[in-house]
């Protein structure tokens, strides 16, 4: 099977991790990293480890080219004619023309090669000063439609070059763009997106992410990697196979260190609901297979730096069910021991609990008792293989193997619950959930 080729905006805590899984999978051609510091030091050293030298890595500025193609295909073409006009580029022109392409159902080569076709023909119709990039729509719109109709040529060259999705792990007000305003860009330009949670802030524009993305006939998967934990994942499939018969309560506790945590990612991340709680409200829609019809939430900032950012660092939420479920969740930033998740389903038929792993099997017993090693203190290693396995489903989607399992309804919804459990927690009452 061809090679997809990549591209990974937002190379920080969470984007490393998953750039590294990419390249480690040997399935996919990293093609582009993008940053707003293009050679951070990360960078750097990333691209030494793992012999990237011929990735290009480009800054943020140049994004909307880079998703349009327009880096990789008109700036070589330009390059090789010794041509200087391209600050004359528009590039949404070349978002409209691309990703007129892409929505073809054509094979990933047909499209290559019509993409191709339409470069050349256009060349030939028009000087090549024209080509770049003062087209009119009208001239798109009827070279589209001779590429629709017309021959593809099947030539060589530029196949290899045409990126098909992109990993987009920048924070969600980004800068210059947004994280949604990423996704939309790389929607429009025909390509697959993984987008790291949230998406927005804002239920409506996650909404416009997902028509974008089927309007386009492209994924979007939204990153909810604990649905990949092999533990959680285990549980699920019990859940489903009414191992526990009617689900009575699920209790989730998420409980992190203080350490990396400061004001400046306090106040653009849209608090704990929508940066933490947004994993556990995730999971307990997914394992419950309902959606709760009522919130109520406290919270408390005991630290001056949560109470300036206007964030609590403990909070808890409780969610009730139109079966008769309960739910509990718990948020804490800032425990002294380590990363602390745990899981909790009880039915009628029994329960099912996933505690935290030690870092090692290593127990010292004495007469104090018995004392384990410690659990892991990050959720990056916590939750590595979940990662892996969550990227794993986002190569075999592209590859058209299978269909994306977080499901776009799933990730507006979630986006609509944070905002509810946000409201209980300001105003201090239960909210109900339409
Ligand atoms: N699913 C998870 O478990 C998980 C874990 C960590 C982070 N996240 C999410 O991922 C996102 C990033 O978090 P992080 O902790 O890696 O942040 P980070 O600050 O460590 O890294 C963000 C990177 O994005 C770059 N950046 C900022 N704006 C950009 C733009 N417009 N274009 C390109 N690059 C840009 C920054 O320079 C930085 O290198 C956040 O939304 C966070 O909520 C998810």
């Amino acid at each position: 099977m061809e090679r997809k080729n990549i591209g990974v905006i937002g190379i920080g805590r969470i984007g490393e991790v998953h750039l590294c899984q990419l390249v480690q999978s040997g399935q996919v051609n990293v093609m582009y990293l993008v940053d707003i510091e293009p050679m951070h030091g990360k960078i750097r050293d990333l691209v030494k480890q793992y012999g990237l030298q011929n990735v290009k890595v480009s800054n943020t500025e140049e994004v909307t080219d880079m998703l349009s193609d327009k880096l990789n295909i008109i700036n070589p073409l330009k390059e090789s004619r010794n041509d200087n006009t391209l600050d004359s580029a528009k590039p949404g022109e070349w978002h409209e023309y691309f990703s007129e392409l892409n929505k073809s159902s054509e094979s990933h080569s047909n499209r290559i090669h019509e993409i191709r076709s339409g470069v050349e023909k256009l060349e030939k119709v028009k000087q090549f000063c024209e080509l770049d990039f003062r087209i009119s729509n009208k001239e798109i719109a009827n070279s589209v439609s001779k590429l629709k109709n017309g021959k593809a040529s099947g030539l060589d060259g530029i196949p290899a070059e045409i990126l098909d999705a992109v990993l987009i792990c920048s924070p969600v007000f980004g800068k210059p763009h947004k994280k949604s305003d990423l996704v939309k860009f790389a929607l429009q330009a025909g390509k697959h997106v993984f987008c790291e949670k949230p998406i927005d802030l804002d239920p409506g524009v996650v909404e416009e992410c997902y028509k974008l993305a089927e309007n386009r006939g492209k994924t979007l998967q939204c990153g909810f990697d604990k649905r990949f934990d092999i533990s959680i994942r285990k549980m699920y499939d019990k859940i489903k196979a009414r191992d526990l018969g009617e689900l009575r309560m699920i209790k989730l506790v998420a409980r992190e260190l203080p350490a990396w945590i400061n004001a400046e990612y306090l106040k653009s991340s849209g608090g704990i609901f929508v940066d933490s709680a947004i994993h556990e409200l995730d999971l307990i829609c997914w394992l419950s297979g309902e959606r709760p019809e009522s919130a109520v939430c406290f919270g408390h900032a005991k630290s001056q730096m949560f109470k300036e950012c206007n964030d609590v660092e403990c909070a808890m939420i409780m969610l009730k069910f139109p079966s008769g479920l309960v739910g509990y969740i718990e948020n804490v930033r800032g425990v002294p021991y380590g990363y602390d998740q745990r899981f909790e389903v009880l039915g009628e038929k029994g329960m099912l609990c996933i505690e935290n792993p030690s870092t090692t099997h290593l127990q010292l017993w004495n007469q104090d008792g018995r004392l384990l090693d410690t659990i892991e203190q990050h959720g990056l290693p916590r939750f590595y293989e979940a990662y892996r396995m969550e990227k794993q489903h986002f190569i075999d989607v592209i590859n058209g193997k299978v269909s994306c399992e977080v499901l776009p309804d799933e990730v507006i919804f979630n986006s609509k619950l944070t905002r509810y459990c946000t409201k209980s927690l300001r105003t201090g009452t239960i909210v109900n959930i339409p």
